[in-house]
């Protein structure tokens, strides 16, 4: 059965880049980035690893940690992470696990037999700090994702977790919030003293709390 969110990311050890990863422990308190790409020696899987290299400090930021998967070989990998250096100008600096028998990806339903009987898709999870999943998307083989998305996502869950706002489409940090539907009025007043815009009693956009 797959993974939904609110779940319990399963733990696991597994062969890596950096050494055998016990997945929990190396988790620590840390947010988590996991995903899955299809191949090593493939070219759009080499643009994402060179930019979730490129992204450390962002990650760093947000203490979050990247884990990337395939179920090719540990000395495919470590032979692949010259061809990112060379041609995307980053250095790996994150583990890549080698999930050379499916262990990973079949507890994390990371192989879709109808699109690929053997390779991982692009499957993407981010962890919170107590290990629950809070978000997933599966990308195709052919799309590179997009990993300022996921930070965006990333900005978005530690935001709401802290206060009681949701983020509207297309929010980026910084931007005006929604106060989420579950607080009266009342309550909102002693939430958000600087006062809200009241566009519907059902939509009321505030200044982002953790920037005021
Ligand atoms: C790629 O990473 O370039 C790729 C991998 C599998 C199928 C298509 C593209």
């Amino acid at each position: 059965m797959s993974l939904r969110l609110g779940d319990t990311a399963p733990d696991f050890t597994q062969d890596s880049t950096e050494g055998s990863i016990d997945f929990h422990q190396w988790a620590g308190d840390s947010w988590v980035v996991l995903f899955s790409h299809p191949a090593d020696f493939t070219p759009v899987c080499t643009t994402e690893l060179g930019e979730v290299s490129r992204l450390k400090p962002e990650f760093d930021k947000r203490n979050v940690k990247a884990i990337g998967l395939s179920v090719d070989p540990l000395e495919d990998h470590k032979a692949w992470a010259g061809d990112i250096q060379e041609t995307q100008g980053s250095s790996l600096n994150f583990p890549l696990l080698a999930d050379h028998d499916r262990k990973v990806s079949d507890l994390y339903d990371m192989v879709h037999p109808n699109a690929d009987s053997t390779l991982t898709v692009r499957s993407v999870f981010i962890i919170d700090p107590n290990k629950k999943i809070r978000l997933t998307i599966t990308y195709p083989a052919s799309t590179g994702r997009n990993f300022t998305e996921i930070l965006r996502v990333i900005d978005s869950l530690q935001l709401t977790d802290g206060y009681k706002v949701a983020t509207p489409v297309n929010w980026t940090d910084g931007d005006d919030c929604i106060i989420v539907p579950s607080v009266s009025n009342d309550q909102a007043k002693e939430l958000f003293p600087q006062g809200w815009d009241e566009k519907k009693s059902y939509l009321r956009m505030v200044k982002q709390p953790n920037k005021t």
